[in-house]
């Protein structure tokens, strides 16, 4: 029997020199073996927190990269009207040296572009991507091609080639493509199809960005043209844009186009009231430029001068003087589920209705609408 007062003799034993160094270097090993396991994350979560930590007091740039200057510019361009033109309507091949050359002064340098434009036929496309595309100078036949600008769209009729495209126009040195897409104005969107009251099948063609020189900065740009007649379709046009945009990927959604309706009439206050900004009441004034309506028809004694074209931005747009105050985000008409003005930071900064009549004619029957935002990712998750 082994009592508390008996001492044990294990000290007494004797131990082999070799073997302690053995015990001890093991139970070393094992030591480190398992704290291994610990320090490399616990210095990750460190260094990640302390990144974070950064970003979030002093919004360090590095990390979010920088904010993408973009450029939207939408215009009617009237459709290849040989049969039957309008009075005063010039052949598209003398409209389309104008409205080709509106295009590239606009969008071409120290900004992402992009075009929307509206009931384009396929020859029309085609001519305006070689006229884009053109090296400066050397115009017409034998030019050589920068290929830089490319397109998304489908004709309206048949989904392919056939009818009116309403095609979205970009240059692929800016940015990747995450998705495309169209969707028809009516009861049946997957499919080539005529809405409601409407007389012509309408379409919207949808993109989705990756900037190239900051890959954290996506969104999308939408692009329609509402129908003429059908006044219930182009209420319904709006409430089903809003129902598909609305958290369509989590990406801020830009949605330009001729929407056949006034600033006063039911389809445009379906969109202000599920949080589309529109880009020419956001802009402060001193930063807005040209014409104050946007439709005009070919007859300059007689130009109809109505609002009906337009680039909408998303629900926490801010305009440069007044930028967005903190608390004040609740109180933002926001129609995604999804925060994205935690993500974003988007402002107005320039906006114009330019010029669609030089020499003695129009190059359209509707002015082009521009408008620059600045984007920048203000946060990483
Ligand atoms: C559009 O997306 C499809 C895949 O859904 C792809 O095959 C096609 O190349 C894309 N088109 C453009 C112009 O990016």
């Amino acid at each position: 029997m082994v009592d508390e007062t008996t001492p044990i003799n294990l000290v007494a034993r004797p131990i082999p020199q070799d073997t302690y160094y053995i015990a001890h270097g093991k139970q070393r090993i094992l030591f480190f073996k398992k704290i291994r396991l610990l320090i490399l994350p616990i210095i990750l979560i460190l260094l990640v927190s302390y990144k974070f930590h950064v970003t979030r007091s002093r919004n360090a740039l590095a990390l979010l990269g920088p904010s993408l200057s973009l450029r939207l510019y939408t215009n009617n361009i009237r459709f290849d009207n040989f049969k039957y033109p309008d009075n005063y309507e010039q052949p598209w091949s003398k409209r389309r040296v104008q409205s080709i050359n509106s295009m590239e002064f606009n969008t071409g340098i120290g900004y992402a572009s992009v075009i929307c434009l509206q009931e384009v036929l396929q020859n029309q496309l085609y001519d305006i991507i070689r006229g884009l595309n053109e090296e400066e100078g050397v115009r017409g036949d034998g030019g050589s091609f920068k290929n830089e600008w490319t397109y998304y769209g489908v004709g309206r009729t048949d989904g392919v080639s056939e009818g009116e495209f309403a095609p979205i126009l970009y240059k692929s040195r800016d940015f990747f493509i995450l998705e495309n897409t169209t969707f028809w104005l009516s009861e049946t969107p997957d499919v080539p199809s005529r809405g409601w009251d409407a007389a012509l099948e309408r379409i919207v063609t949808m993109v989705t960005f990756q900037s190239k020189i900051n890959p954290l900065i996506k969104f999308n740009v939408f692009n329609t043209h509402f129908d003429h007649r059908g006044r219930l379709a182009r209420k319904k046009s709006s409430q089903l844009i809003v129902d598909k945009m609305k958290n369509y990927n989590g990406y801020p959604s830009f949605l330009c186009g001729d929407f056949n309706t006034e600033p006063d009439d039911e389809p445009y206050k379906i969109l202000t009231k599920s949080g589309f900004k529109d880009s020419r009441v956001t802009i402060d004034k001193k930063f807005s430029y040209g014409h104050k309506t946007t439709f005009t028809g070919f007859d300059l004694k007689n130009e109809p001068n109505s609002i009906i074209d337009y680039i909408w931005s998303p629900y926490f747009t801010e305009s440069v003087s007044r930028e967005r105050k903190h608390g004040e985000d609740k109180e933002m008409n926001n129609f995604y589920d999804l925060d994205h003005h935690l993500y974003y930071k988007v402002v107005l900064k320039q906006f114009g209705i330019l010029s669609n009549y030089f020499n003695g004619f129009h190059y359209s029957d509707h002015r082009p609408v521009v408008a620059t935002y600045e984007m920048t990712r203000s946060r990483l998750f």
